[in-house]
């Protein structure tokens, strides 16, 4: 049978592709966005998985915008904006999925930092989105070509991950955060504020969130991939009341609602004592990887390591000039690991020209062990050195 056509112009996901190759034996994988999984909260979770089997309530059917327990904790702990309401999602990327069908019709136009999350790409693109990319600086994005692109008219939507981005690892600075949000308000253009590494910072202070400047124009994603499993799959959603209504239709219409065990575990794990120091040696594991990939990369590479400080998250970006990133990710591999190149990070129009590729990778931090990432840098270097 023939796929729906706005299907066929979407291109398979270049990261799932590498993510299948990396996992071949032998390979050291720096591809992937993963967790580290030798640090999963699993034991501060055993009680409610021992417990569940007493309340088979938990097993019905629930309600669609979630289990009311878990809404009313993550209301008072994130403090969400007042007029906010919230939707449990599958996953932080069920919810961009979600404002994409309630929110745009084709040929609508969706402004987002190039590089990007490809996640996200592919949501718009399959909503038959117009993309426009703005440049991205190492303080956020250009506030130049984002106000010559709002007073364009030309935009709905502009989708950020402020906090630790992924590809770059970049972070806002409070002024950006502020004249993004005045901006947003100025031109009437919907936030989309992605936070999904927000609790993952191991340096500097925390800062404000973008929509907490603008809230009756923002959305804002949370994600608990990173600070429980992402195999449990579950984020949840925050926008103006009167947004969550189309966004309720959609949720209720594409899954009823997301999984109750799940959100039930999910409560017990973010209540439980522990959490918080859990979080804080999360992050000091973090930061103990970041360290050991960038002091490898110094060593390995010299004055070729051009990576940008971060101060939390999971990525740093390597700058490769003069270097064609998809021949570097292929002759990594062929050393035995695994980075993502920046083309995958780009709008299809904007990537992979053969005269001017986006010279850097990606490079995970938080999966892999010290000793493993060192490894990793010494083949990396094999290929670039
Ligand atoms: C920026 C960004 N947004 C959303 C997601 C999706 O996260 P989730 O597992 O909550 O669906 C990811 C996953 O890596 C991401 O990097």
């Amino acid at each position: 049978m023939q796929t729906a056509k706005h299907l066929q112009q979407i291109q398979p996901s270049y990261i799932r592709e590498i993510l299948a190759a990396a996992t071949t034996e032998g390979v050291i994988s720096l591809a992937g966005g993963l967790p580290a999984s030798d640090h999963f909260p699993l034991s501060l979770m055993a009680e409610g998985f021992a417990k569940m089997p007493d309340t088979p309530a938990l097993f019905q059917y629930g309600e669609t915008r979630g289990y009311k327990p878990l809404l009313d904790y993550l209301d008072e702990h994130y403090r969400v904006a007042s007029g906010h309401q919230m939707l449990v999602c599958s996953g932080s990327q069920q919810g961009l999925d979600l404002i994409a069908r309630a929110f745009l019709n084709p040929a609508d136009g969706v402004a987002m930092e190039a590089p990007c999350y490809p996640g996200a790409l592919q949501v718009f693109a399959l909503a038959g989105a117009s993309i426009h990319p703005v440049e991205q600086n190492p303080t956020g994005p250009n506030l130049s070509q984002l106000e010559l692109l709002f007073a364009s008219g030309k935009v709905k939507l502009f989708y950020a991950v402020p906090d630790f981005h992924n590809p770059t690892g970049v972070s806002w600075t409070l002024d950006i955060r502020k004249q993004v949000a005045a901006l947003c308000r100025q031109y009437e253009v919907a936030l989309i504020e992605d936070a999904p590494y927000r609790e993952l910072r191991f340096a500097g202070q925390q800062l404000p969130l973008v929509a907490s400047f603008c809230p009756e124009r923002a959305m804002v994603l949370r994600s608990f991939s990173k600070i429980s499993t992402p195999g449990m799959r579950l984020g949840v959603l925050s926008a103006p009341e009167d947004w969550l209504a189309p966004l309720l239709k959609v949720k209720q219409a594409s899954d009823l609602h997301t999984s109750i065990p799940m959100q039930a575990l999910l409560l017990d794990l973010l209540a439980h004592p522990a959490f918080p120091a859990y979080l804080r040696q999360l992050c000091g594991i973090y930061r103990e990887r970041y360290q050991a990939l960038v002091s490898a990369l110094s060593d390995y590479l010299g004055q070729e390591a051009i990576v940008e400080p971060v101060e939390g998250g999971m990525f740093a970006w390597l700058q490769l000039p003069g270097r064609d990133p998809l021949a570097v990710a292929k002759e990594a591999l062929a050393k035995g690991v695994a980075i993502v190149p920046g083309n995958a990070f780009f709008p299809a129009s904007e990537s992979p020209q053969a005269e001017s590729p986006v010279s850097a990778i990606r490079l995970n931090f938080s999966h892999e062990t010290p000793g493993t990432l060192r490894e990793a840098v010494r083949r990396l270097a094999s290929v670039l050195v």
